[in-house]
């Protein structure tokens, strides 16, 4: 798996490489690059950004500045590019990223990642530069960083001997393995403690019960969230603009 991730802030990044799951696939010769938007710029003074076109609030990421930033990377034009490799945007409003998409990604042999920043992307970079949009939830971060670590995370540990043991992500909430749901809960030593005692079943070392016990676990989670969701109110649906 290569991963090139486009920021602004590549050093961010310098942390997440040292984490033990993200060394273990690189040293197995996964690959995860920053590229720095400022670095080629066509610009003067480092500019990335401008005021948006009909006045507003916050900076733009600037289409020519994207553009020049994939052209230098891989030496074609990124309207090319994005037939042949998933040119990712983040950006809150795209797919939603859940289990099967992180399957998905993880599939692919090379991923690129563009982080935005302040009001986020000159629109054209998402219709023409990019392939695809992916958001890691409802809620608007202060830029794509977090979200780009969020979709390495979830993608690199699915990979054969990022978790140090192969079943681990196997069966895990979410995963076909638990047909989507929840995963079960997990307890370990002591096995009582302050009177809140492990179930009887894990201390019994009879691997079918045990067995039979996480499933239904895994399903009454899974009923318990359908319900929770039916009780929820519908989300807010956008009212008539001001
Ligand atoms: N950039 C800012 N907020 C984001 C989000 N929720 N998901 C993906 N990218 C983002």
């Amino acid at each position: 798996m290569e991963i090139d991730v486009f920021t602004l802030f590549p050093e961010w990044f310098e942390w997440f490489r040292q984490q033990r799951h993200v060394r273990t696939v690189l040293a197995a010769g996964g690959r995860l690059e920053c590229v720095n938007y400022r670095d080629h710029t066509p610009l003067g003074g480092g500019q990335v950004d401008d005021t948006p076109f009909g006045g507003g609030a916050g900076m733009v990421l600037r289409v020519d500045v994207v553009d020049a930033a994939l052209r230098a990377r891989y030496g074609i034009d990124p309207v090319e590019l994005r037939d042949r490799r998933r040119v990712i945007a983040l950006t809150p409003g795209g797919r939603l990223l859940d289990d099967s998409v992180v399957d998905e990604l993880a599939a692919e042999e090379s991923l690129t990642l563009l982080c935005g920043r302040y009001e986020g992307f000159d629109e054209r970079v998402l219709e023409h530069l990019a392939s695809e949009r992916l958001s890691i939830g409802r809620y608007v971060l202060a830029g794509g960083e977090l979200a780009a670590m969020v979709v390495c995370d979830a993608i690199l540990r699915k990979l054969p001997g990022a978790l140090g043991h192969d079943d681990s992500a196997l069966e895990e909430s979410f995963s076909p393995a638990l047909a989507g749901a929840p995963e079960y809960p997990h307890y370990t030593r002591p096995s009582d403690y302050r009177g809140w005692p492990v179930p009887e079943v894990l201390l019994s070392g009879h691997h079918a019960n045990i067995r039979h016990w996480r499933l239904e676990q895994s399903r009454s989670r899974a009923e318990a969230q359908a319900r929770e969701r039916q009780n929820r109110r519908p989300a807010a649906e956008p009212g008539p603009l001001p």
